[in-house]
């Protein structure tokens, strides 16, 4: 790890110790170019790296029902003080969405199963855990020992259950532990002498986000509260494509009891050899129901992404035909009715069963993630008219494709043109240097059509030894001055999201990503705190903020926008200094005179190829300090290679 490189910034805005010779810069309060947008900064989650099950949603045991490819992965017999002996059963039809139960007879002694969990457990000292398996006896009366242990074998906590029916019931218990863990482990044990069948054996803290039942991982959760998102992307990326149909994420198996979720192979199991992980499923214990309740949460507008009769095209390419495509156009309509139907209908029922009778106020819905050629767009236009014929108050959101440009991208945006999209998504993971370059991307775009998403993006630069080292600062700063560029054009670029937005240190397959996390900790990246020092100082209009007359991109390595909040009356200014020199400005802002009480926020560091890991989680994260300039001259002294957000509260002038 590199020394901690991070200095405060020299900020008082009526410097005193102004050494470098100041160029001006003006900012035009009085002369809006665009409304941003109340979703221009959101997220996009999917669940790769570990981002659902082993991380966002809480359950701590793998495979819990059993239905992984390998009945018994992730589970060990336990026969060190008796005797017995576990058998799958698989029941097939009868039970498709959930087929398979251990069935365990115990001869003597104490036989059992212990699970190793998502590269083990986190169990945190002194907090409640929520243990609860179905069960149902067969022979005898056997006691059911749970108990949770350390690395060392240390018992943590334990509880017990008896007294089994003949029928299938849930038995639930809740025991407090004695110390922390980072990779426990549960045992399971079973004493006496009989046969009991078990299935959906699950472990989960009490406090989980909100305290919820089946719920999310509270930590991880707040890391994306802390952002205010204004959207969230979900479910994916290539995992709503599926590597063939078969395997496409259907959002109807992910709602209802979490019992009945069917489970799934996950795309990123098998998808890159050298990172292979072959425990990865999706339990869907995480659906869209918890989607949609996530998103409410913090206050983001949710975005799902359907599969539309495509698998992935860098996979087997399959499509449903044409003439088949009813039953995927029929689930997007079906999940309009899950999200915003009456609760007399279908699926608004079964919405209000699962909790939530008021509705989701469903806006915005994908059609396909990363989809290219005529076979796309012949299936969008299906989707495009039916849905705009029975929801025509639904945006709909088109993709361009995995590139941002070439004959692909250049025919998706032509063809969108002509149809009734109200985004196209628009994805991009280049190096640092291009998005540097691509600052201006939007200043000349096509203003005709539909607006433009950029919904997944992230600057690739050099790793190192640590999982977190792609998350570099070079890559951080160049993504920075590109948002300078996406917020100029708020008036055609109306969402952005980094991608992707989770991944843990041990499980992860695909690198750069937003936030960083084991089985107790997580860590926002440099990147983490570019978007949230942008979407914390979102404003409502875009202003002006030029020099000599001319925007900011790049000119002596300098990038820049500028926001203001009419409710709030604060201007936001975010300035990047690529440059490996300290830079002064004199800002003159028009049409308005800033007053005390406003915040600067620095976030910078030396060495490009900084990061920060789990174990020193502050190496690049943003300093504040308080503004206590008033008037309409300021001077700024930004640092070497830094990303300035400056938030001044103001007063109008009247012309
Ligand atoms: O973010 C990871 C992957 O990158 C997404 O699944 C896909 O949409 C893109 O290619």
């Amino acid at each position: 790890m590199r020394k901690l490189q991070v200095t405060v910034a020299m900020v008082a805005l009526n410097c005193t110790l102004f050494t470098v010779s100041a160029q001006d810069l003006v900012v035009q309060v009085n002369k809006p170019v665009a409304a941003v947008q109340p979703t221009m900064w959101g997220i996009f989650f999917e669940d790769i790296n570990f981002g659902a099950d082993g991380g966002l949603y809480a359950e701590l045991v793998k495979n819990r029902s059993f239905e992984f490819l390998k009945p018994m992965l992730g589970w060990k017999e336990l026969r060190q003080t008796g005797k017995g002996k576990t058998l799958i059963i698989n029941q097939g039809n009868e039970k498709p969405q959930n087929p398979r139960f251990a069935r365990i007879t115990v001869d003597s002694g104490s036989y059992g199963l212990s699970n190793e969990g998502f590269r083990g457990m986190g169990i945190q000292k002194g907090k409640q855990y929520n243990f609860s398996v179905w069960a149902k006896s067969g022979e005898g009366n056997l006691i059911m020992k749970v108990e949770l242990v350390n690395t060392a074998g240390k018992k943590i906590g334990e509880a017990s259950l008896t007294s089994f029916s003949n029928d299938w019931k849930k038995y639930t218990v809740s025991f407090i532990t004695t110390d922390t863990a980072s990779k426990g482990l549960l045992n399971v044990f079973f004493e006496g002498k009989g046969m009991i069948d078990v299935d959906m054996i699950s472990l989960f803290p009490q406090d989980t986000w909100k305290n919820r039942p089946n719920g999310l991982r509270a930590d991880l959760v707040q890391m994306l509260a802390d952002l205010k998102p204004g959207f969230i992307r979900f479910p994916g990326g290539c995992i709503v494509e599926g590597q063939e149909l078969e395997t496409r994420y259907q959002w109807k198996k992910t709602v209802g009891l979490p019992e009945d979720r069917q489970l799934s192979i996950n795309r990123w199991n098998t998808e890159f050899p050298r990172r292979s992980t072959p425990d990865y499923f999706q339990s869907f214990g995480l659906g869209f129901y918890e989607y949609f309740q996530l998103s409410e949460d913090i206050g983001a507008e949710p975005l799902p992404i359907l599969n539309c009769g495509m698998a992935c095209q860098y996979n087997t390419g399959e499509v449903a035909p044409m003439d088949q495509l009813d039953p995927y156009i029929q689930d997007a309509l079906d999940l309009i009715e899950f999200a915003n139907g009456d609760t007399s209908t279908k699926w608004g029922k079964l919405r209000a069963d699962m909790g939530h009778p008021a509705t989701f106020n469903l806006k915005y819905l994908g059609i396909g993630n990363e989809q290219w050629d005529e076979q796309y767009v012949e299936r969008y236009r299906a989707f495009e008219k039916v849905l705009q014929q029975k929801h025509p108050g639904i945006v709909l959101v088109g993709s361009a494709g995995p590139a941002p440009n070439g004959p692909r991208f250049d025919y998706a945006w032509k063809e969108f043109k002509q149809s009734k999209a109200g985004l196209v998504d628009e994805h991009y993971y280049q190096s640092p240097e291009w998005f540097f370059k691509n600052a201006t991307r939007y200043d000349n775009y096509d203003r005709k059509g539909p607006k433009v998403f950029a919904g997944e993006y992230a600057a690739h630069s050099k790793d190192d030894k640590d999982a977190e080292s792609k998350n570099t600062w070079i890559s951080a700063l160049a993504e920075a001055a590109f948002m300078t560029g996406l917020e100029r054009n708020a008036d055609i670029v109306q969402m952005a999201s980094y991608a992707p937005l989770f991944a843990h240190v041990e499980a992860w397959q695909w690198r750069p990503d937003l936030i960083w996390f084991d089985n107790l900790r997580s860590v926002g990246t440099p990147n983490y705190y570019v978007q949230k020092l942008f979407a914390n100082n979102k404003g409502t209009l875009a202003v002006p903020i030029l020099q000599y007359g001319h925007v900011l991109t790049g000119k002596d390595s300098i990038y820049a926008s500028a926001t203001i909040d009419q409710n709030k009356k604060i201007l936001q200014l975010k300035i990047v200094n690529a440059s490996s020199a300290a830079k002064g400005f004199m800002i003159t802002i028009e049409g308005a005179s800033v007053f005390r009480g406003g915040v600067w926020q620095v976030l910078s560091a030396t060495d490009p190829l900084a990061y920060n890991t789990l174990d020193k989680p502050s190496y690049v994260v943003p300093i504040s300090t308080p503004v206590k300039a008033s008037g309409s001259r300021l001077k700024v002294l930004l640092q070497p290679s830094s990303f300035n957000v400056l938030s001044l509260p103001f007063n109008k002038k009247s012309n």
